[in-house]
């Protein structure tokens, strides 16, 4: 892995007779192509320190897509990544209070508890964070399989995020397992707003949110301004057909501007971060 952007620093070398002038040595030892540790990794990725942005805390998408801009083949994720994508996606949990995914996400791509790791343990104490990030999972329906190790064995309790209408027998069901059910929409549907949700993840201490979306959850939260970054891995693959875009959802009435933080790159792969400019 290397990093593209910003560019590597150099500096002159010591010019001489035989040298010319344009000589230059990379200092940076962020430009050569190597493998990068965790804690590299860590560091480029750090979330920014409070205060945040007008929601109060800082959300984070991180998301892979195809060149042709598929977000998913033959409904997974895993065929447009690859293995520094997934080194990014386990540093990135590293980071996190808390991850926040829709349930159709949850729901194709088998998700599990998140694991404690060792190489975060430190990095995660000092800043007061538990073990493993807290998985909040968004859902009208509550169609979730509680029996599920995501609900029943993770180290901190999942949460699901739903609307005050929600099946009060699914609650029930989730709260057995072990999940900690938050209702945080009022509306018939059982639908959240997606500003709340992140009201409500706030509420429960967590600030530095991660979201793996999927294209739906991050087109609410991007609908409703509170995608604060995204992390967007950029793959060297063409996928075609109809899966959808990263984002998706209606058109907003402007388009937000981001401004390029960082661009990674290995075996091709380009692992961009881009920061919301708010006006
Ligand atoms: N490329 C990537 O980085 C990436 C990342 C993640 C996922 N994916 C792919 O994306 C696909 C899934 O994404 P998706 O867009 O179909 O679904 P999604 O965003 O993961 O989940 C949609 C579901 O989340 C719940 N939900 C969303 N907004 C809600 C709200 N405001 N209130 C209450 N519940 C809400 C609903 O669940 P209920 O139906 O339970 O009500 C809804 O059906 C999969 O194929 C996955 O592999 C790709």
């Amino acid at each position: 892995m290397r990093r593209l952007f910003p560019p590597p620093t150099a500096t002159p070398a010591e010019t001489s007779a035989e040298t010319s002038a344009d000589t230059s040595v990379f200092t940076d030892v962020f430009a050569e192509d190597r493998e990068w540790g965790l804690d590299e990794l860590a560091d480029a990725y750090a979330y920014p320190d409070p205060p945040y942005g007008p929601s109060g805390v800082c959300l984070r998408a991180n998301m892979v897509s195809s060149l042709d801009g598929a977000a998913h083949h033959g409904g997974r994720s895993k065929p447009l990544s690859s293995d520094a994508d997934m080194r990014i996606f386990g540093v990135l949990r590293g980071l996190a209070d808390a991850v926040v995914v829709g349930a159709e996400t949850v729901r194709r791509e088998g998700y599990r508890p998140a694991r404690a790791r060792k190489a975060f343990a430190e990095r995660r104490a000092a800043l007061g964070q538990g073990p493993v990030p807290a998985i909040a999972v968004v859902s009208a329906s509550l169609d979730l399989d509680f029996s599920r190790p995501l609900f029943t064995e993770p180290l901190v309790p999942t949460i699901v995020i739903t609307g005050a209408a929600a099946s009060q027998e699914r609650v029930k069901q989730a709260r057995a397992a072990g999940a900690e059910v938050v209702l945080a929409g009022a509306g018939p549907s059982g639908r959240v707003d997606a500003a709340a949700v992140v009201t409500a993840l706030k509420e429960l201490g967590h600030t530095r949110l991660l979201t793996e979306g999927g294209p739906t959850l991050l087109g609410q939260f991007t609908a409703a301004g509170v995608l604060d970054e995204l992390c967007l891995a950029v793959a060297p693959l063409i996928a075609a057909g109809d899966a959808k875009r990263i984002v998706d959802g209606p058109g907003l009435a402007e388009p937000e501007q981001f401004a390029l933080a960082s661009v990674l790159e290995e075996a091709g792969f380009l692992f961009t971060r881009y920061r919301r400019i708010y006006q």
